[in-house]
């Protein structure tokens, strides 16, 4: 693994490595609330171009645990393509930094960064997936539903955005059903769904892509939502209040999954639109465990790339 860019590009050993790595460095912080110095002197240069709660501190925090240190540089600083072309940033900061975390607009900024950076670089979400919240998703899938998914349904209500292609590759590179409900027109891309076909057929995973929430959840060990409006689609906001509503998560889509639904949300969650509060706060939400497992996963992901297991 020389980068982390994509499920798409790992293979489901790899992805079992990762989710395995990340149990063992969880279990072992938890034990001694430390985790050995792995990453020692090691540093990650963080380039946000947008904002980030979760991602910022989670890997800010995995790299102090494991004994690194992480730079955090926000879209004022770099202004990456504005100040510098990306090429340029790429290889100045790879000659300072170990890694690199970048959060971007567009997926394919992250590419001509891995192209020319030194380091690996890892995609800390695109405009195309969020393969970070992804593997962090299945720690926190197979910790509460157990290790074999096959016959496993999970069920993604929503905009078919970056959360939802890296549920798709997750799901159908580890064997695991998944439904997707979306509005007309909020469709995963062609090429995306056409990915995901592959690698269910190489995997035996069952998918299924409809507009119909009720049919997507339906039988359903997990039911994922994400929010309307992603970022940089600010201005389609209004017009995606208007058809999402009927994607809503709430107590009686609920009702219709298994019975042991757990509820997942990649967060930030806007409560009273894609999820309501007595869902969010409900039995059936694991959103806590799940937001604390980012942390875990990726300390798995900087491990396996800046020294290797
Ligand atoms: N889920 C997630 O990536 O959250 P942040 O945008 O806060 O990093
Ligand atoms: N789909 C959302 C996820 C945020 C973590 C976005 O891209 O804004």
């Amino acid at each position: 693994m020389k980068h982390f860019l994509c499920l798409a590009d790992l293979s489901p050993q790899e992805i079992w490595h990762l989710l395995d790595l990340a149990i063992e460095l969880k279990e072992e912080w938890k034990r001694q609330g430390s985790n050995r110095p792995l990453l020692k002197g090691k540093v990650l240069g963080m380039i946000f171009q947008k904002p980030s709660l979760r991602t910022r501190v989670s890997f800010d925090m995995a790299m102090l645990h494991l004994g690194g240190h992480a730079l955090y540089l926000s879209p004022q600083e770099i202004q990456l393509g504005v100040r510098e072309s990306i090429p340029d940033v790429a290889r100045v900061l790879s000659r300072y930094v170990d890694a690199i975390m970048a959060r971007v607009f567009a997926h394919s900024d992250l590419v001509t960064l891995a192209q020319y950076s030194r380091v690996p670089v890892i995609n800390g979400l695109s405009d195309y997936s969020h393969p970070c919240q992804g593997l962090a998703d299945f720690l926190t899938i197979i910790e509460k539903k157990g290790r074999d998914l096959k016959g496993k349904k999970l069920a993604f209500v929503g905009d078919g955005n970056n959360v939802a292609t890296s549920l798709l590759f997750g799901a159908t590179k580890l064997g695991m059903d998944f439904a997707i409900a979306t509005p007309p027109g909020y469709e995963l891309p062609a090429q995306v769904w056409e990915l995901g076909q592959k690698f269910a057929a190489e995997s035996g995973s069952r998918i299924l892509a409809t507009h119909d929430p009720v049919e997507a959840v339906r039988e359903a060990d997990v039911l994922y939502t994400d929010v309307w409006t992603s970022m940089g689609q600010e201005a389609e906001a209004e017009a995606r209040a208007k058809v999402f509503p009927p994607y809503q998560v709430n107590a009686a889509l609920v009702a219709k999954a298994k019975p042991d639904v757990i509820v997942m949300h990649c967060l930030p969650a806007h409560r009273g639109q894609e999820i309501t509060d007595d869902v969010a706060d409900g039995p059936h939400s694991v959103l806590w465990d799940q937001a604390e497992n980012r942390m875990h996963a990726q300390k798995a992901i900087l491990v396996e790339l800046m020294v290797g297991t």
